[in-house]
């Protein structure tokens, strides 16, 4: 274990901070408009099929490297040097590799957080309206209150600049202190909430026709719809998977790397997968839909970006309390999104902090303010063009945070099945562990089937941003 590093106080909190880790913006913001956009039932078959193709192995593989880096220093970097270096190659090559992926994974990180904290900066901002009222105003249409919101610095740059206070705050101390202190509070708390908002979408009835209703939206989600399945719907489903399970960030690594080293690895990173998916398909999908169905039919479901944003808060508006359940909602992906950027976050602080020197309290405040430098064009481009675009958001988006993401897992997966090998390999991800992986599963998965899966992905998505 590098010296002075710090590890997770208890095992409870390591499980939470991870769940707070996947659980994110993804689950209940991007979720239900991706499976919305992309026919519902058809996108849920390539949606499981990406989790168990992608999804587990590499949450498997990204656990070991972060345990086993850690000892080097953090996550990815350091795993990768030091399997280049110590094992295999000469040193130099080592550096050079390391550096590259640091760099990429950097970048990957920076550039995501561009424009996730600044939808952070809009759930703290409409948790705030929900509670004052702010959209129930009926003589303007939800859509112009959103567009006024992202319009006036006043209320979306002040929103985001507190929430990245916050996690700065939150991130001066540290690992047990900090993210673990966090995540024990915001993590159950989401889940109670995410219960009660279900509990009130599965029982509004019929209100609005009698055509919609609850059931009917969730039956839109689960009945499968083979013949509307497409290449593009399996990409945005593999894509979600890599975005809601943290993969292709150096973020699981970076928190796996402050376990012991003999810590569990097989069941902690199954129950996280387990958590995770628990919060997207039966909270994020139990939630929007169902709601946005009942009072606006097939229309609201299919809304894509401004499902929670637009079409929620003009329910809420329609509904019987709906101020308190539009807070409910937006508190949700409040504290799902903080607790995922905390994760992005301390990585940052952990590369300056490892690799320069810079001590954790001067790194989370260097962070806040390349926050704001990156995220600026973002928050400001609605402002100036007066339009409501987001044309800089919906890039980062679809390059970064789908697209890279997946760039950076195929690089993983073949360090750890190609170059780290079956028995260290094995060794490595089994020490501790309750549950064991089985030569099988590396020797077919791990080496083959998901690098060939993830392969062919990007040649399919290369060829549909090209067109
Ligand atoms: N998994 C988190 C989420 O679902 C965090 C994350 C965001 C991961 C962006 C990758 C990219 O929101």
């Amino acid at each position: 274990m590098a010296e002075g590093r710090e590890n997770w106080g208890t095992k409870l909190g390591l499980i939470l901070a991870m769940a707070g880790n996947a659980i994110g913006l993804g689950n209940f913001w991007r979720f239900p408009y991706q499976a919305a956009k992309n026919g519902g039932g058809a996108f849920m078959i390539p949606y499981f099929a990406a989790l168990i193709i992608l999804g587990i192995p590499i949450m498997y593989v990204e656990w070991m490297q972060g345990r086993y880096g850690g000892k080097y220093g953090h996550g990815t970097v350091g795993c990768m040097v030091y399997l280049q270096s110590k094992e295999r190659t000469s040193h130099t090559t080592a550096a050079i590799l390391g550096s590259l992926v640091g760099m990429l994974v950097f970048s990957v990180v920076s550039l995501v957080n561009a424009y996730y904290t600044q939808i952070i900066g809009w759930t703290l901002g409409y948790s705030y309206l929900s509670l004052t009222g702010g959209y129930m105003d009926k003589a303007k249409s939800t859509g112009e209150i959103f567009v006024n919101y992202i319009q006036t610095p006043g209320l979306s740059i002040t929103f985001w600049v507190i929430a990245l206070f916050l996690l700065g705050l939150a991130l001066t101390r540290g690992v047990q202190k900090g993210i673990e202190a966090w995540a024990k509070v915001m993590m159950p708390s989401l889940y109670v909430l995410g219960f009660i908002l279900i509990i009130r979408a599965l029982t509004l009835g019929t209100p609005v026709n009698p055509d919609w209703s609850p059931l009917k939206g969730l039956d839109y989600l689960w009945s499968p719809h083979w013949n509307e399945l497409s290449w593009q719907s399996a990409l945005a489903a593999a894509g979600q998977i890599f975005f809601t399970l943290s993969l292709g960030m150096g973020i699981i690594q970076n928190y796996a790397s402050y376990l012991k080293p003999d810590d569990d690895i097989v069941l902690s990173a199954t129950a996280t997968v387990f958590l995770n998916e628990f919060a997207e398909v039966i909270l994020g999908g139990s939630i929007a839909i169902p709601i946005a169905y009942t009072f606006l039919g097939t229309d609201g479901i299919k809304s894509g970006v401004g499902l929670s944003f637009i079409a929620l808060p003009n329910v809420f508006r329609m509904m019987p309390a709906g101020q308190i359940f539009g807070a409910f909602w937006f508190l949700i992906l409040f504290f799902a999104g903080f607790t995922s950027a905390i994760a992005m976050y301390n990585y940052l602080i952990a590369l300056l902090e490892e690799d320069l020197n810079i001590p954790r309290r001067v790194g989370s405040w260097l962070i806040f303010a390349l926050y704001i430098i990156i995220g600026l064009p973002v928050a400001l481009e609605p402002v100036l063009t007066k339009t409501a675009e987001l044309v800089f958001l919906t890039e980062l988006d679809n390059w970064v945070g789908s697209y890279f993401l997946v760039v950076v897992g195929l690089l993983e997966v073949f360090v750890v099945g190609w170059l780290f090998g079956e028995k260290k390999s094995l060794e490595e991800v089994n020490r501790g562990s309750y549950w064991k992986i089985s030569s099988a599963f590396f020797n077919i998965m791990i080496k083959w089937v998901t690098p060939l899966a993830i392969a062919i992905l990007l040649v399919f998505s290369t060829r549909s941003y090209i067109k």
